[in-house]
């Protein structure tokens, strides 16, 4: 046991997912309840750490939370403390302020801080753990894209709405011998397309992984009509590229680190694909943010809550510098070094494929 502990500290960063609250409960409980800590929240990402904005996090603070989308503690996926605007003279530079935040989690006590997030808050929470601050990682991300967890939470609502989209779309194209594509996010992952489309029971799925012929996706509806199947099903992740192509950019963000948003895939296809079909409409759907949004799944509950309560048992532990995983069913941690600047992407030869395959998904390679 760890037992110098008596104040933590959690922010939220990045784009919000399902489960974040849940996570924020997860933590203030458990350190409240069975370890005496004291708990606070900093807004707004680590924009709140730079500029010292807090909130207490107690019982009464996190009660009635659990299901929730969103974050009570609000987000931001564009502050980099590494390399963050500030004013100088009358002009806006980067700059390094990290040491900032780190004076201010010593002025506030802070003995360790809990970082909720993705790629680029994780990215953070490493360099202030080379910094020396005891920090903990815990993975968020619809998209399903770090590595070193099998899963992440917001990634099981996501598929849910997806699915659904899914099974709302089958009503339409049978209707009216339609084909109906949907376009979901992932950034360059194709995780929420290919689990959404084996379980909406998807016709063509397309993946950043494979990119894809559209004269497949031809062949796939021919196949289905000669079988009396008038109409398909296509789910698009917004980061699948036709073969010879590039991914479509729907948004420039000039302020975020991470400054690209992907978008536009769905209507691209169905506008080249209706040129090469002929005998049907073919519509699209973007999903959007819906995907991200509304109250979390039941999975997204309890994982988001078993990730919250070993980041409290981490600290006790004196495990700093990590990021808690799932491995298997069986909750762990992985050094923050190993899990940066990498992304976990659908392998193609992996089983999932291989079951779409089989039961005659095209994946238009
Ligand atoms: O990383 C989560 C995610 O929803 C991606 O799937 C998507 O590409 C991106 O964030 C959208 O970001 P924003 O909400 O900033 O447009």
């Amino acid at each position: 046991m760890y037992n110098k502990i008596k104040k933590i500290a959690l922010l939220t960063g990045g784009g919000d997912c399902p489960g974040l609250n849940a996570v924020i409960r997860g933590v203030t409980k458990t350190a409240i309840l069975k370890y005496g800590y004291e708990v606070i929240g900093y807004t707004f990402g680590y924009r709140g750490l730079y500029n010292n904005q807090a909130v207490p996090l107690t019982l009464e603070r996190v009660s009635g939370i659990l299901h929730k989308g969103g974050t009570i503690l609000y987000s931001s996926n564009k502050d980099n403390l590494f390399d963050y605007a500030v004013e100088d003279g009358g002009k806006v530079i980067k700059k390094d302020v990290s040491d900032i935040a780190i004076e201010n989690l010593k002025k506030s006590n802070i003995d360790v801080l809990v970082v909720i997030g993705g790629d680029g808050t994780l990215t953070s929470a490493r360099d202030f753990a080379r910094k020396g601050v005891k920090i903990i990682g815990v993975p968020k991300t619809i998209d399903n894209d770090l590595p070193a967890t099998d899963v992440t939470f917001g990634f099981n609502t996501a598929i849910d709405v997806a699915t659904e989209a899914l099974d709302r779309l089958h009503t339409t194209a049978e209707s009216h011998h339609r084909i109906m594509i949907l376009e979901v996010m992932g950034r360059n992952a194709g995780w929420i397309a290919l689990e959404s489309g084996i379980a909406g029971a998807a016709d063509v799925i397309l993946i950043p992984e494979i990119p894809y012929d559209i004269n497949k996706i031809v062949n796939k509806i021919r196949e289905r009509e000669n079988l009396g199947k008038l109409f398909s099903i296509i789910v698009v992740a917004e980061g699948a590229k036709p073969k010879y192509g590039d991914v479509v950019v729907s948004k420039i963000v000039k302020d975020s680190p991470d400054p690209i948003r992907l978008g536009g895939i769905g209507n691209k296809l169905a506008t080249d694909l209706e040129e090469l079909v002929k005998n049907h409409e073919v519509r699209c759907t973007v999903l959007g943010h819906i995907q991200r949004g509304g109250n979390a799944s039941t999975y997204d509950r309890i994982l988001s809550t078993r990730y919250g309560v070993k980041a409290v048992e981490m600290i006790n532990d004196g495990e700093f510098g990590r990021m808690v995983c799932l491995a298997g069913n069986k909750i762990s941690s992985e050094s923050l070094e190993n899990v940066i600047g990498k992304t976990r992407n659908v392998d193609v030869d992996g089983e999932l494929i291989r079951v779409g395959r089989s039961i005659g998904v095209s994946f238009a390679d």
